[in-house]
């Protein structure tokens, strides 16, 4: 019998990128740091992020129906804490870091390793998660070389081989 405890110490050794997911729309601006963001296909391009219920910004991100993946660089890690839950207050979260926007108007961040715009496109509820399914829109490409990894419950700095634009 596999336990919540044990899946989620087996869970700390499971490397994974960091990013900010944001929203903006009707239905107001939010933003979380996300761990649980996968690749599901290139064609047509589309991504999968795991969204806590509990989280703030889950309804705003459905009822948006928009979505903005930010995966974080090296040197983003305060960012990650304060989307994390270190800055309670969603409106206080943006003060940190520079904004923009694409196609959709999600929030986009500069410095970030790469931003991929995405709409929501399925939605799957499982457990205490809604599985969001988002098509990619507008892809932007930061020009920082390291990128953060959560490994172990900590931040590690991963480089980018001088090979790989
Ligand atoms: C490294 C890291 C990865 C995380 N990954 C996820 C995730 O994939 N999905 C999720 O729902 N929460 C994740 N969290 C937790 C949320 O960031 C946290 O609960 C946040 O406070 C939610 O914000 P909100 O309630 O304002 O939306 C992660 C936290 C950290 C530090």
């Amino acid at each position: 019998m596999v336990t919540r405890q044990g899946y989620r110490e087996a869970m700390a050794r499971f490397g994974a990128a960091v990013s900010v997911v944001t929203t903006d729309g009707p239905a107001g601006r939010h933003g979380f740091t996300a761990s649980a963001v996968c690749s599901v296909t290139d064609d047509p391009p589309t991504l999968l992020v795991c969204v806590n219920r509990q989280n703030d910004s889950h309804p705003a991100l459905l009822d948006n129906g928009v979505l903005c993946i930010n995966t974080l660089a090296a040197d983003q890690q305060e960012i990650s804490a304060v989307f994390a839950g270190g800055e309670p207050d969603t409106a206080g979260r943006f003060v940190h870091g520079d904004w923009y926007t694409l196609d959709t108007g999600a929030p986009a961040l500069h410095g970030a390793v790469v931003s991929f715009d995405c709409r929501v496109a399925q939605v799957t509820e499982i457990g205490t998660h809604s599985v969001i399914f988002a098509s990619v829109l507008a892809i932007r490409h930061g020009s920082v070389d390291d990128g953060l990894v959560y490994f172990g419950r900590s931040y590690h700095p991963v480089r980018r081989p001088m090979s790989v634009k």
